[in-house]
């Protein structure tokens, strides 16, 4: 970690001639379970993950922003005054300077290990390095919480994705070896202790490379069904509705949408179940659940796609005690949760089982719940 900021340090200083002034660090994030709950003020379980964002910065005299990164050559250079019209992936990082109203221009460097388009939230990475990096040298004193609401302001309003509030949660309040447990209403945390290794356990990630994006349609549709089921049902988010209360209310709604909103009030009732099956220490259970969702997302949400649904359901057959699809959906990344033993096989099965479909070779590791962004410089 600490070699990676001292890296990102040194093409800052290549790019802008002169030494950063620190070094900020966030993670990228894997959800356990509760996938689209967020923005019906459900219940989420995600992960700081070992995987990172870097942003080098130091402030300037005068209010020009500039920002460059080892995703491509450009230096996007803007006044700080016309920060919100930033365009392209500029958009995360600039956007967040424009939350935070920066009153001063600044250089900025970022570098990240955390791989695009995997549904592995390296955008917010990017917005929670930016965030507490910028407030610390602005001296704007606003806390974990209020940087994470910054961070999806800048996503919502500048780079136009309708996104809750999970995944920079998740980056700024992760902790290692524990999940961050979320209510999405009244913004209550607790970190739940996860215990994989200590009971021989690993999550694996399957990248399957096939790029998902967040403000392309597909998830905006998604909340939208979300939304209107909550105003046919004349509730202030599907969190005030229980199952039995959409059963009841069934022709309130088309069937299209009645399944969105079964989706996620089913999925905030297995987020609550997999709390209390953890804290038993019950993985058989917490594998059992992670399946439903998957089934939930495939055939209620229908955000999976034929590559996640093969990664499932190989994990499944070599080992896996759970799986399934993690983040948004249409593509990106799904996860098994794995006894250590049977992680080469299940890995070997997986890329023999894409092949076989002519997918695209996928990406295969571990993870491990990690501490949330810091100042590493
Ligand atoms: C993306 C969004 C999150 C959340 C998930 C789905 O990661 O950024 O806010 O809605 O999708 O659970």
């Amino acid at each position: 970690m600490l070699g990676l900021a001292k890296q990102t340090a040194e093409k800052f200083e290549a790019k802008f001639g002169y030494a950063p002034t620190g070094v900020w660090s966030a993670p990228g994030r894997v959800n356990i379970i509760g996938e689209h709950t967020d923005y019906n003020e459900g219940f989420v379980l995600p992960i700081a993950i070992n995987r990172a964002t870097y942003a080098a910065i130091a402030l300037r005299e005068d209010n020009v922003a500039r920002v460059a990164s080892t995703f491509t050559d450009e230096v996007i250079e803007l006044n700080i005054d016309q920060l919100g019209e930033a365009t392209g992936w500029a958009a995360y990082p600039l956007g967040v300077a424009h939350i935070l109203r920066a009153s001063k221009g600044f250089d900025l460097f970022i570098d990240s290990d955390v791989p695009v388009g995997a549904g592995l939230s390296s955008s917010a990475a990017i917005e929670c390095a930016v965030a507490l990096g910028l407030d610390e040298l602005l001296g704007l004193g606003n806390d974990r919480r209020a940087l994470a609401s910054i961070g999806q302001r800048a996503e919502n309003e500048v780079v136009g994705a309708p996104t809750g509030i999970m995944d920079q949660s998740a980056s700024l309040l992760g902790k290692v070896d524990h999940a961050v447990f979320l209510d999405c209403q009244s913004l209550a945390v607790e970190n739940v202790e996860l215990g994989f290794a200590a009971a021989g356990l690993e999550l694996v990630v399957i990248d399957t490379r096939v790029a998902h994006r967040l403000n392309d349609g597909g998830y905006a549709t998604r909340r939208a069904a979300c939304e209107a089921a909550s105003a046919a049902f004349k509730v202030p988010s599907l969190r005030h509705l229980s199952v039995k209360d959409l059963d009841d209310g069934r022709e309130l709604v088309d069937g299209v949408t009645y399944r969105r909103a079964h989706h996620v009030v089913t999925e905030n009732d297995r987020v609550l179940e997999f709390v209390a099956a953890l804290k038993l220490g019950d993985f058989s259970r917490c594998g059992a659940l992670m399946v439903q969702s998957h089934a939930s997302m495939r055939d209620d949400f229908e955000i999976s796609i034929d590559e996640l649904d093969t990664a499932v359901e190989t994990s499944m057959r070599h080992g896996a005690l759970g799986a399934r699809m993690t983040g948004g959906g249409f593509g990106g990344a799904a996860i098994a949760l794995c006894p250590i033993e049977k992680i080469s096989d299940l890995t070997n099965s997986v890329y023999a089982e894409f092949e076989l479909l002519g997918y695209a070779k996928p990406e295969i590791f571990t993870v491990n719940a990690a501490d949330g962004a810091s100042r590493l410089i």
